[in-house]
């Protein structure tokens, strides 16, 4: 551990600070890599005489900040970890950083299947870093979950993120093209859920650099309209669902109407957008049949 006196601490965090950047992703690099969580912060402010004790050395916190600044690099990958519902995930380039927005999926799961000891049988295609499958396998610990990616990178960061988590076993991973590893399972799975590149071309080209330049361009691009692997997992998802089984999907904000109108032409019933708490129709839920 590295001890300054608080005026010291007080003085650098002021210089950070005026370089640019927010406060948000100043506090995060504190947390994450100095282990000074931002009650702490508040705390030390009050009792400036006494010292405080840094994971890192203030050169180190210094430099990964100039780096954030200089190259709009995500604090998340420069630190690599992030937050998520309960979590606390690694994350590196090649997966995606979790979104706030989509911890709401998981709350759509549990008003779905209210039971936690539940044994649900649910697949998630594309799962990144893992957090919606970590987090259900770990909601229903009787549940059985498979977790699949394009990209084998990935998985291994998920992998490590679910033993990480947990001691439990009931998620297991797959590599290949959505539905494809899961030929095994047609016609069992409670549940499918999947967050799936859906940036239209048009718009991703415009992302911000933050966004553009660092995070996985196949987490990102849903091809020319955005909905390019919407329809794909859609058209094979009643192959794999149970009768009555449940489809989850994420969606832009302006796509819903049109996943509502593709699940409805695939024999889904029960379609239902659900708006996330900026009141967008973020998530399109179906059962089919
Ligand atoms: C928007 S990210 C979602 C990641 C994670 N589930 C989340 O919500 O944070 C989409 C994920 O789908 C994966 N993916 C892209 N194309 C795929 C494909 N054809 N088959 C399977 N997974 C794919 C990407 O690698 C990425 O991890």
């Amino acid at each position: 551990m590295h001890g300054i006196s608080v005026k010291e601490f007080l003085f650098w965090k002021k210089k950070q600070l005026s370089k640019g950047g927010d406060h948000q992703s100043f506090s995060f690099l504190l947390n994450c890599l100095g282990d000074i969580s931002a009650s702490d912060l508040n705390l030390i402010s009050l009792n400036s005489d006494e010292n405080l004790y840094l994971k890192k050395n203030l050169d180190f916190l210094e430099s990964v900040w100039d780096d954030h600044l200089l190259k709009s690099c995500p604090i998340q990958y420069l630190c690599g970890i992030t937050f998520w519902r309960d979590l606390k995930l690694k994350v590196t380039n090649k997966v995606l950083i979790p979104r706030p927005e989509t911890e709401l999926l998981v709350d759509i799961v549990f008003s779905i299947f209210r039971n936690k000891t539940e044994k649900l049988f649910f697949a998630e295609l594309g799962t990144g870093s893992g957090a919606i499958s970590i987090a259900l396998a770990l909601a229903y610990p009787l549940s059985d979950g498979l977790a699949t990616d394009i990209d084998p990178d990935a998985l291994e960061i998920a992998t490590k993120n679910f033993i990480n988590s947990s001691k439990q076993s009931n998620l297991k991973f797959f590599c290949g093209n959505w539905w494809s590893p899961l030929e095994s399972f047609k016609g069992e799975l409670d549940l499918a859920i999947s967050n799936p590149p859906y940036i239209p071309r048009d718009t991703y080209e415009k992302l911000p650099k933050e966004v553009k330049n660092f995070e996985p361009k196949v987490a990102l691009l849903g091809g020319e309209d955005g909905l390019k692997h919407i329809r794909e997992i859609i058209k094979k998802a009643p192959l794999f669902l149970r009768e009555k089984g449940w489809l989850i999907l994420e969606n832009h904000f302006d796509q819903s109407e049109k996943v509502k109108q593709l699940l409805a032409k695939n024999k889904f019933t029960s379609i239902e957008i659900v708006k996330d708490l900026s009141g967008i129709g973020r998530f399109t839920i179906g059962r089919y049949k």
